[in-house]
């Protein structure tokens, strides 16, 4: 069995200190990444060149000695994969074009359609299980079906998801088939990463939290919970980590329901009650609140502090509630990683 700290915590290990990683770490608020974009050229043509990508995800590995890398890539790469047009406005982010009925949904490709698009993501994740530090753990990604439904529908980023609700309440019937092809594709695009390398999988349903009662349990619940097992059937062990995030309540019994390994918290939960109602369950990742990563100084230090003390007592691994940002101070980072690795 591997050593690395964070496949020990995911398998429920409670270390003396918690391994950490951080999303969005290879990013617009580090020098050598917008030097590497530039480079590139954009953020897409980044994503789809396997040396860039890979040196972008090592950067912050070189730089901080995070516990684990994750691919670089992006949730909206798989609906590209499917047929769907995608581009980014700079300063404004996602455009696709839009899937609004039946037949926008036929014109899609199948699951299995989507490796030749694909390649140069698995070939990251060869190039990276090369070059990383051995102590490093490689997490590969995808979104959820019904994040990457919110986008697919829109054509954009939306506040409140309102045109993917909108489908959902006009044609139930459409709105599931199209996160069943989500949830499809998505085995067969993350089963290909496992094949490539990647060592842990990390689910991402950032919009989880607009999705309620039944429809919770139908298009956010059910989605993770089949992507798992599948997962787990093909590729025995693999540990999993869910991201349900904002779900609230909804975060109570996700480990269970689903059989992630580990549930990501964002920050709109108190560490000390996701101690008591989620880590009961197993490992958690998350909690700080990003904006640290801006103003830095004591607040950080104590709140670093606190989140380690109050997951404490089960498996944990240190990471912020949602992505740092371009404004964030890189100081701050390695403050909050000396805070967390010298107490
Ligand atoms: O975490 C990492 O460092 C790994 C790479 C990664 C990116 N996106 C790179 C990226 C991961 C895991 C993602 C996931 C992702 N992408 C999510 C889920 C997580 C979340 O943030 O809630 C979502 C919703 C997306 C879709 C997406 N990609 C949006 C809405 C945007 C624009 C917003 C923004 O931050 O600019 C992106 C662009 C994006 N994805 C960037 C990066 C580094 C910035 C693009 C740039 O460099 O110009």
């Amino acid at each position: 069995m591997s050593d690395k700290t964070i496949l020990r915590a995911l398998r429920g290990e409670v270390l003396p200190t918690p391994p950490v990683w951080m999303m969005r770490q290879a990013g617009r608020y580090l020098p050598e990444y917008r030097a590497t974009r530039a480079q590139a050229g954009d953020f897409l043509s980044l994503c789809y060149n396997s040396d860039l990508a890979a040196e972008v995800t090592l950067q912050p590995i070189r730089r901080y000695g995070f516990d684990a890398a994750i691919l670089f890539a992006d949730i909206l790469l798989l609906p590209q994969a499917l047929g769907a047009d995608l581009w980014f406005e700079t300063g404004e982010g996602p455009r696709l074009s839009t899937i609004t009925d039946a037949d926008g949904l036929r014109a899609l490709k199948g699951k299995d359609d989507i490796h030749d698009h694909l390649a140069p993501i698995y070939e990251t994740v060869r190039i990276l299980t090369r070059e990383l530090p051995r102590e490093t753990t490689l997490i590969g990604f995808a979104g959820a079906p019904w994040t990457v439904a919110t986008y697919m529908i829109a054509g954009r980023g939306t506040k409140d998801q309102g045109p993917a609700h909108a489908l959902k309440a006009a044609d139930r019937a459409t709105f599931a088939a199209l996160i069943d092809l989500l949830t499809d594709a998505t085995i067969e695009y993350l089963s290909k990463q496992v094949e490539a390398g990647a060592e842990v999988i990390k689910i991402f349903d950032s919009w989880a939290g607009s999705l309620k009662g039944q429809d919770f349990h139908d298009f956010a619940v059910a989605p993770a919970a089949r992507i798992i097992a599948a997962l787990k059937a093909r590729h025995p062990g693999l540990p999993i980590i869910a991201f349900p995030r904002e779900a609230g309540q909804g975060y109570v019994g996700f480990a269970k329901k689903t059989g992630a390994d580990c549930v990501a918290i964002d920050n709109s939960v108190s560490a000390e009650w996701a101690a008591e109602h989620v880590q009961v369950d197993g490992c958690v990742q998350g909690n700080l609140d990003p904006r640290h990563m801006v103003t830095g100084g004591q607040d950080l230090v104590d709140e670093t502090r606190r989140i380690v003390k109050a997951f404490s007592k089960g498996p944990h691994i240190f990471n912020l509630g949602h992505g740092i940002t371009p404004d964030a101070n890189p100081d701050n980072v390695a403050l909050m990683i000396e805070t967390i690795r010298k107490g």
